[in-house]
């Protein structure tokens, strides 16, 4: 089977509407309980100190796709001690909140935008996902546009050897060499409109 048909497998098994649709988050209540999460996603290019990349931005992020990633990180499927640690002992609801917040409203493609320099070959297969324009096609893809090059390698790099066990991604990733992986991830994140680092709430009013 091709990797387009793959591809298109994937999309379709994905847009059925699934038992676990997800409560609309509130972004207010979120704010309380994200505050901690600002220490490293609301100062830009803060890094994870070992192996050495930056934090994902968040700000722009499908709310959706930043659930399904947290709950990963509580189960295990992403290996990240620290992160575990961050998503561990929240409901579902709690999650919800907090990605409403940390993603503020989702980027979109500017009118009439054209792609940012020349997509790599190994992006065919991609962009059925991720779009040309690195922006998710539906709330569960992950937005790539303008996200930090050194954490889409690292995040490619995990789902290659398995310290991400995404079914989907596993398959794609471990077909791609490390040049492939380092000009898909500067190539994303290239593109704008693009992600953002997270903004603090504003002070309350007195
Ligand atoms: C000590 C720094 C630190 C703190 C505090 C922290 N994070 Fe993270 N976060 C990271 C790092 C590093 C990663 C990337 C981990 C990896 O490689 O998978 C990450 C990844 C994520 C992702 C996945 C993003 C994506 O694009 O897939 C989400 C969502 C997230 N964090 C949300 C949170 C939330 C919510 C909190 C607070 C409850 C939080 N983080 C607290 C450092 C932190
Ligand atoms: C069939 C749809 C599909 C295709 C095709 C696809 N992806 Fe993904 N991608 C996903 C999904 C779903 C996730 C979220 C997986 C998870 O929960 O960890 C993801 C996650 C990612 C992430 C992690 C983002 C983050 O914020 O942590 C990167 C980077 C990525 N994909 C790049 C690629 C590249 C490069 C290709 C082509 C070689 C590709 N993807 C092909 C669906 C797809």
């Amino acid at each position: 089977m091709s990797k387009f048909l793959v591809a298109l497998f994937w999309i379709v098994a994905w847009s059925i509407p699934s038992a676990h649709a997800q409560s609309a988050g509130n972004a207010e209540r979120g704010a309380k309980l994200a505050y901690t999460c600002l220490g490293c996603h609301g100062i830009p290019n803060y890094r994870n100190p070992s192996p050495n990349y930056r934090v994902p931005k968040l700000r722009g992020q499908h709310p959706e796709y930043l659930v399904l990633a947290l709950q990963a990180y509580q189960s295990g499927e992403r290996s990240h001690a620290t992160m575990h640690a961050n998503a561990s002992g929240w409901k579902d609801q709690d999650l919800a909140d907090m990605a409403a917040f940390l993603a503020g409203p989702p980027v979109t493609p500017a009118a009439g935008s054209k792609p940012v320099g020349q997509a790599p070959d190994v992006a065919q297969t991609c962009v059925a996902c991720h779009g040309v324009d690195g922006i998710g096609i539906t709330p569960q893809y992950p937005t790539l546009a303008g996200q930090h090059a050194d954490y889409l390698e690292r995040a490619l790099t995990d789902y290659k050897r398995g310290g991400r066990k995404n079914a989907i991604m596993g398959g794609f990733a471990g077909a791609l060499s490390a040049a492939d992986i380092r000009a898909l991830a500067a190539y994303y994140a290239a593109q704008r409109p693009g992600l953002d680092t997270s903004k603090r709430p504003a002070p309350a009013k007195r």
